[in-house]
């Protein structure tokens, strides 16, 4: 089992800022990743379709023999954990988790930020799981549905993606937030442009880092 590889697995490329982590701190184990592209984006689809898809795409990877499954993905790891936990022959590691217990532990206010694609945000797991970790917490979600297709079309360097940014999170505009949780695995692609819109003040959290 030591020299089997670990898989990952996202609806594109998003997955692979987790697997950069990954690569980094265990550099000897070897990597199967598969990335969604030809149904991506997930983020607006039903939870019911993401979790069939996310079944398919694990399934895949079992079958080649991995010894332990990472969703890399925010609304994967919403629709399908927990079948996944039941059904798979391998452990599997989702990425909420770690996000939300990152986010509770840097926070000074109790101010949490959450950006996330529609499902995720819709579906209230990271308010549920910084919640419970921290019951006075203020969390304010917002859905930044436009980021995804800019890191997949790799514009994430352009002007263009400045201006989206500025346009997806003026709903913190006047907010209080010290922390704010990229709940999408694509997102760390536009950490520099999300980090120069809120300021040195604000601290960012990579769940994929924390996974
Ligand atoms: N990277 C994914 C996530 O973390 C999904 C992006 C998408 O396909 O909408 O949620």
């Amino acid at each position: 089992m030591k020299n089997q590889p670990i898989g990952f697995l996202d609806s594109g490329v998003g997955g692979l800022t987790v697997v950069k982590e990954v690569m980094k701190r265990l550099p000897n184990e070897q990597i199967y990743y598969i990335g969604d592209s030809a149904r991506n984006p997930y983020g607006p689809r039903p939870l019911e379709e993401v979790k069939e898809f996310t079944l398919q795409l694990a399934e895949f990877l079992v079958e080649r023999g991995i010894k332990l499954l990472v969703i890399a993905c925010n609304t994967a790891t919403v629709a399908a954990l927990e079948v996944l936990e039941n059904e798979l022959p391998v452990p599997v590691i989702g990425v909420i988790e770690s996000g939300s217990k990152a986010a509770v532990e840097v926070s000074r206010n109790k101010n949490i930020g959450v950006i996330g694609t529609e499902g995720t945000i819709r579906s209230h797991d990271y308010e549920h799981q910084i919640s419970n970790l921290l019951k006075d917490a203020k969390i304010q979600s917002v859905a930044c549905p436009r980021f995804v297709s800019i890191v997949e079309k790799h514009q994430y360097q352009d002007d263009l993606a400045k201006q989206v940014v500025s346009e997806e999170l003026s709903p913190f505009e006047g907010s209080k937030i010290d922390t704010l949780v990229l709940g999408c695995t694509h997102y760390p692609l536009l950490q520099t442009i999300i980090q120069n819109h809120f300021g040195r003040d604000l601290t960012l959290v990579d769940p994929g880092v924390e996974t």
